[in-house]
């Protein structure tokens, strides 16, 4: 079972300035939360309490300030900085210690799931002992993600980043599961011409040794990524669309830590002091 997680937070978020010149696209408000919430219960669900989350240089105290060392949530949370966004895999080299000899899931502090079944789906992918994972979504526009065709038995045959031409409508989201051997690997890389370590690259490490899978989230789920303003307001209305109709919240990250009995009743009445009079403490009193 991974018991280690990643989450990367950090970013230029070119594409949502001016928004995120002061202010770490993460911590901007998918509907009545931050966004870095969605991912870290994600990784909640997945029963995943060890926690990295990697920030940029000069923003740490913002994130404490909401996420302090997860003791309020029964797990631990950690912080590292990363000096420049060097790419994805340097999430790997900036957490070489953090991960030391296990293996680790890491997810993009700007990438939403939800759906049925993904709590199970979760469980079943954290099983991971050799290779690596990804989690693959049907997209209606593959030109624009990183792409994998796969074979019937959810082996990856092949991976391209943004393909000009035809290759797969299965993009590969930002959840990824990775051997101990993922830190080795990822300090290979050398960056693409866009300056950055690319993932595709780390990926095709794995896949040249026949140890790359895929899983996919069905129609039934939705993966949406939040890295342009429309795509940001679209998953903010996702949200309060199906938090309205159900009037339950999609990940309150004090409710997935009370089911799993991670936390009580007392650290259910602390959150409620800390948050003060607003509707995330109403439905923190209804648990
Ligand atoms: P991107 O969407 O590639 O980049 P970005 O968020 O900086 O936005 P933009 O493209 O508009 O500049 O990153 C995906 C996620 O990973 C995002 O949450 C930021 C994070 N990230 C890092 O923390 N470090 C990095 O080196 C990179 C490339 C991304």
């Amino acid at each position: 079972m991974i018991k280690k997680g990643i989450i990367l937070a950090g970013g230029k978020g070119t594409r949502m300035s001016p928004l995120t010149k002061a202010v770490n696209k993460q911590l901007l408000p998918i509907h009545d939360k931050p966004l870095i919430f969605y991912p870290l219960s994600i990784l909640m669900l997945a029963k995943i309490k060890n926690i990295l989350i990697i920030v940029n240089k000069g923003q740490l105290n913002q994130y404490k300030k909401i996420l302090p060392n997860g003791k309020n949530l029964g797990i631990e949370i950690n912080y590292l900085e990363q000096d420049k966004p060097r790419g994805l895999p340097d999430a790997f080299v900036v957490g070489e210690k953090f991960i030391g000899k296990d293996n680790v899931a890491m997810i993009l502090g700007d990438n939403f799931f939800y759906g049925q079944n993904l709590t199970s789906q979760l469980l079943n992918y954290t099983k991971l002992k050799k290779g690596a994972k990804v989690v693959l979504h049907r997209v209606q526009k593959p030109e624009s993600f990183g792409v994998a065709k796969i074979n019937k038995k959810n082996k990856i045959m092949s991976i391209k980043e943004k393909p000009k031409k035809f290759l797969s409508d299965l993009a590969i989201t930002g959840l990824y599961f990775f051997d101990y051997n993922v830190v080795k690997y990822a300090k290979k890389l050398k960056p693409s011409k866009r300056g950055e370590v690319e993932i595709v690259d780390l990926l095709n490490f794995y896949r040249i040794k026949n140890q790359l899978s895929a899983e996919i989230i069905g129609r039934g789920g939705a993966w949406l990524d939040t890295g342009s303003i429309e795509d940001f307001y679209k998953t903010s209305a996702f949200v309060s669309a199906i938090e309205n109709r159900q009037g339950l919240k999609v990940a309150c990250l004090e409710e997935i830590a009370f089911n799993y009995k991670w936390i009580g009743k007392k650290e259910i009445n602390n959150a409620i002091n800390f948050y003060g009079q607003c509707n995330y403490s109403n439905y923190l009193k209804k648990l």
